[in-house]
């Protein structure tokens, strides 16, 4: 296989059992271009740049619109990776064909899947997505468009009922078609019994580490996100800190006189 080919949806279930599958949320041109040349799988455009690029408190706000134009964006600076874009809260909900049309629409800007949260109520439209060449990657657990549901951002299936019905769930979409499962905040020992119990690839977010690959909202990796640090969330640099120190700088040097120097005048 040419190292450098395009990841498939087919390439990427491939992996399960072999390799991890690596993830990384983008939003835009610059981030998504430094994720595809850093070797990560998957890019997905989530529904998360509600909070990470527009200051919303969650992801309900978060538009068609905007999913289209921060989709296009990622698909100019991405060459390898899958480019999962996020269906937006009621952009699927409401029937199959509304959802078809959506769907359809991320995919003709650029996105090579789409995502969308939910189990078993889920099946019909999965299933009519995949019928009509669009796959679909599943999200289960902590689906933050159900929020005002769950009453806070709480982790999900810790009860006995609750992680039975997590697998029931996972076992049903899968038999639907959608090509790998996002498992977001559930007890790591329930996402190992539903990584083991379904054929593709499950990726998980505060699910544990025996998932089959992992996803990260990439303001928490680097460190853009203020304060806001979930559990789950490794902060691999301190960009925003770097970013504050660096304008900072620039301030002080214009104040001073000391930009712009004899270099950047013509
Ligand atoms: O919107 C998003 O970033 C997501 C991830 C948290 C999986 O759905």
């Amino acid at each position: 296989m040419n190292p450098t080919a395009p990841w498939t949806t087919a390439r990427l279930r491939a992996l399960k059992g072999r390799e991890k599958i690596v993830c990384l949320t983008a939003y835009d041109f610059a981030t998504a271009r430094l994720v595809d040349e850093s070797g990560v799988h998957l890019v997905l455009v989530g529904d998360s740049v509600g909070n990470t690029m527009l200051g919303y408190a969650n992801t309900l706000p978060v538009t068609m619109l905007d999913m289209l134009s921060h989709t296009a964006a990622v698909a100019r600076g991405v060459k390898q990776a899958l480019i999962v874009a996020d269906m937006p809260f009621m952009s699927y909900q409401l029937t199959i064909p509304h959802a078809l049309a959506n769907a359809g629409r991320l995919l003709k800007v650029g996105a090579h899947a789409v995502k969308l949260e939910g189990g078993a109520l889920r099946v019909p439209t999965i299933r009519a997505m995949v019928e009509n060449g669009i796959p679909v990657m599943g999200h289960l657990g902590l689906t933050p468009q159900s929020v005002q549901e769950f009453g806070g951002f709480k982790v999900q299936g810790r009860t006995a009922a609750a992680a039975k019905e997590l697998l029931r769930d996972a076992r049903a979409i899968a038999k639907a078609g959608v090509f790998a499962i996002v498992l977001e905040s559930i007890p790591a020992k329930l996402a190992a019994k539903i990584t083991a119990a379904v054929d593709v690839p499950t990726i998980g977010i505060g699910a544990g580490p025996r998932c089959d690959g992992q996803v990260l909202v990439i303001h928490d990796l680097l460190g853009l996100g203020g304060d806001w640090k979930p559990k789950f969330a490794k902060r691999y640099a301190d960009l925003g800190a770097a970013a504050k120190a660096a304008i900072g700088e620039y301030k002080r040097e214009v104040a001073d006189g000391t930009f712009p120097g004899p270099e950047h005048s013509y």
